[in-house]
Order: structure tokens, then sequence, then C-alpha cells
């Protein structure tokens, strides 16, 4: 019998904090993230997506605050939750002088995948990795080297995918083709994703729920939709410039309610 009750969220963050000297790059931020669903974590330079995604990875230690992933407590059992885990940044640099295979046939090592060369064979098709395999990682373009760290963050067939700007430096047809790859993906492991992107037109398309951050705060948050309506807007675009410079509306007075934008829909939604 179904059950009733709704699956515990796949992520889940609770005043999570992070505090460097003189820098507190998140500030008590809670949100969580349904099974199955992609959520956006969007914001200028500097607004604490990163280090959202480190401390939920458990590469960052929290401040303050706490994680769970897929109900487990990433403080306390980590190890439990890594092997249904993965992620990709632009950040991570692989191994210059091992090749495209080479690389992820460490990694398989390294998450204990059984049948690596044909798993490694299969992403490489689908990635579109083929034709650069066996080339030096130091020698391959930003875009292909993106396209090699998603393969990695695939390898283990993960759960619960972290990507931090996921497509950046891909031309616009690779990119579409891997977004694509990445809904299938999802819907058909029902598997979560949580995505850091400075690409509005990519957020409107992949994600249901959109968390705007400032200052390692979440100011705004609602589904693309609901973002777009409420500040009377054409698109994410427009949304997230709105917001980056200081145009949000829990900072508008409501006597001072700018003319494009709609009603009082914001009250009482849910977060
Ligand atoms: N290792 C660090 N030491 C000190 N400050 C850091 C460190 N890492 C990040 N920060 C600061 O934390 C804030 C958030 O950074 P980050 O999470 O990388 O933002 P984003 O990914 O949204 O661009 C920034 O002000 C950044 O300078
Ligand atoms: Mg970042």
């Amino acid at each position: 019998m179904a059950r009733a009750e709704a699956p515990p969220p796949a992520i889940r963050v609770s005043k999570l904090t992070k505090s460097y000297d003189d820098v507190l790059a998140v500030n008590r931020l809670s949100f969580s993230v349904a099974e199955g669903t992609t959520a956006a974590l969007l914001g200028g330079n500097g607004a604490g997506k990163t280090t959202t995604i480190s401390m939920i990875l458990g590469l960052l230690l929290p401040t303050r605050g706490r994680v769970s992933v897929l109900g487990i407590d990433m403080l306390t059992h980590r190890y439990d939750a890594l092997p249904r885990m993965n992620f990709s940044s632009p950040y991570v640099d692989l191994p210059k002088r091992l090749t495209a295979r080479e690389n992820l046939k460490v990694y398989a090592g390294l998450y204990g995948i059984g049948r690596a060369a044909r798993r490694i064979g299969e992403l490489a098709e689908e990635l579109d990795l083929t034709a650069f395999m066996d080339r030096p990682s130091g020698t391959l373009s930003a875009g292909q080297r993106t396209r090699l760290a998603l393969a990695k963050a695939l390898l283990n067939e993960p759960d619960v995918l972290l990507l931090d700007e996921p497509t950046a430096s891909l031309d616009p047809d690779t990119g579409d083709r891997i977004r694509t790859y990445l809904e299938t993906y999802r819907d058909t492991r029902r598997a979560t994703i949580l995505l850091a992107s400075h690409n509005m037109a990519e957020v409107e398309r992949l994600c249901s729920r959109v968390m705007m951050m400032r200052a390692g705060r979440i100011v705004d948050q609602g589904s693309p939709a609901e973002l777009i309506r409420r500040y009377g807007r054409a698109n994410l675009e427009d949304v997230f410039l709105d917001i980056a410079r200081n145009r949000h509306l829990a900072d508008r007075h409501p006597d001072r309610k700018g003319p494009e934008q709609k009603g009082p829909e914001q009250k009482g939604r849910a977060a």
C-alpha cells in the first residue's frame, strides 16, 4: 500500500553557519530539498553558495548548524551517506597528467565501482567525452573538463547530486544536452539535485525551487514561476538582478511598492 506521508527531504540543512575570521560566509541557513526534485542556490559571487555545498558534502566543517542527507546526519554519520552522493565543481582540479579515462578509473576505484570500464564507457558516450578520453586532462578545454567532472560525479549513480555551476563554460548545444541528461537521470532514478548556477534559463528549466542568497542568507525563495510573478518580471534573470541589486521584496516598504509589482502573493507562502 502506498504510504500517505511524504518522504523525508533528501537534503535538510538547519541553521547552518560558517564563519571565517572576519567573514560570515553562511549565516543560519535553513532549507530542505525534496527527494526526486532539483533546487537551485542562486546569488552573486560571494553569496555563500560554494560554502553551503561544501558543508553539505562534509568537505567543510560548519561553525554551527546541522546537515542531513537521505535522513543521515552528515556530522556524525557522513560515511553512511557519501556512497550515495556525489558532486561536481569547477574548483576541483583532476590530476592533469592522467588522461580523462585514467582519472575516471581512479575515482571508480575509490568509489568501489564494479565493471568500471563499462560504466566509464557508458558515461563517455552519454556525456560526449569519447573524442578526448585518452588525452591528458590538463590539455582539455574548460568545457571538456566540465563534462569530465560531471562524468566523475555520475560514476557511482548517486541518489543526491550537488552540482556547483555544472554547465559553466559549455557551449549552448552541449549545455542543453547535459541539462536533458540530468533531467532524465533525476526522473528515472528519483535522484535529488542541488545546484548552484548563474545560468537562469537552466535554473528555470531544471529547478522546481530556487533559493536566492545574499551575504550567506536566503533573501527570497520559491519556484521560478512564483518568483517571476511576485517580482512582476519577465524571467528569472530579471528577478536575480532585482535581488542582487538589493531590490528584493523583503526590503521594499509596502508604501513604496514598485509599479511592476503585482500584489501581495508573497504573503503566507510555504517556505
Ligand atoms: N577559505 C576561506 N577563507 C575566508 N573566507 C572565505 C573562504 N572561502 C570563502 N570565503 C568567503 O565566504 C564568502 C562566501 O564564498 P562562497 O561560498 O565561495 O560564495 P559563492 O560560491 O556564492 O560565490 C565570500 O565572502 C568568500 O570570500
Ligand atoms: Mg561559488
